[in-house]
């Protein structure tokens, strides 16, 4: 197994996967050590839908047809598409980096788009989790769910497999529910598509890097 160092700086977000699935216990294996996760009074606000292969493309294939016959999202809890400032600046490097692995050009407005609506198909990936705010719980509770999906997709780089954390697979909640059969009432906050890497999709060979620590951390006191 990888050291954590090289779980860390190895993990990227996949967007192309094989077929092949996970088996059962290796999935189960990486969601327990997601659940080693730390939250507020540990009262561990997550809850966790797996959806796996035939399941997970029809699901992939509603929402897909969702997005292509104009049906506006509606996210359980709103999101930015367009941040500003020094964000702004980071989602445009992280863009012209996905799309230039993939060979789009920047007005190739249809070649994005269909590049985006892979998203709603988990990439093609075999399986994907579907992350839920259990009701009662608010921008608190959703750090420590942002804390359950890192820990998560850690647990699955020391071991192989590949992810990508998708907040475009909590863009139609409502198609999501009615394929799984729940209740209204816990918050869609994101999908994870998880699977093996295809080596091979261009999707993959897109890396990212960081802001400088300067930028981030900030001292007050002797250090
Ligand atoms: C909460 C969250 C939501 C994300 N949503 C998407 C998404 O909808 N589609 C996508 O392609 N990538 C998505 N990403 C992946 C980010 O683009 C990616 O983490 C970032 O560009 C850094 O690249 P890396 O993961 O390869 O290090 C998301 C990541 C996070 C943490």
């Amino acid at each position: 197994m990888p050291d954590f160092d090289t779980v860390l700086r190895t993990r990227q977000s996949v967007r192309g996967y094989t077929p092949q699935p996970l088996t059962r216990a290796l999935i189960d294996e990486v969601f327990s050590l997601a659940a080693l996760a730390p939250s507020n009074c540990n009262v561990q606000p997550w809850q966790v839908h797996v959806v796996s292969r035939a399941v997970l493309r029809a699901l992939g294939h509603a929402m897909t047809e969702a997005a292509r016959s104009g049906q506006p999202p509606a996210p359980d809890v709103p999101m930015i598409s367009r941040y500003e400032g020094p964000f702004r600046h980071r989602q445009i490097d992280a863009a012209k980096a996905l799309y230039g692995a993939m060979g789009i050009a920047r007005n190739d407005h249809d070649g994005r788009a269909a590049a985006f609506l892979r998203n709603l198909d988990a990439f093609g990936a075999p399986h994907a989790a579907f992350l839920f705010l259990p009701e009662g719980f608010d921008l608190r509770e959703a750090a420590d769910l942002g804390g359950y999906a890192q820990t998560l997709m850690l647990a699955m780089a020391s071991r192989g497999i590949g992810s990508c954390a998708q907040g475009a697979l909590s863009l139609y909640p409502e198609i999501v529910r009615a394929h799984l059969g729940l209740v209204q009432g816990p918050r869609l906050i994101m999908g994870i598509a998880f699977g093996y890497k295809d080596p091979d999709h261009p999707a993959n060979a897109a890396h990212t890097d960081r802001a400088a620590l300067a930028d981030i951390v900030h001292h007050h006191g002797d250090t």
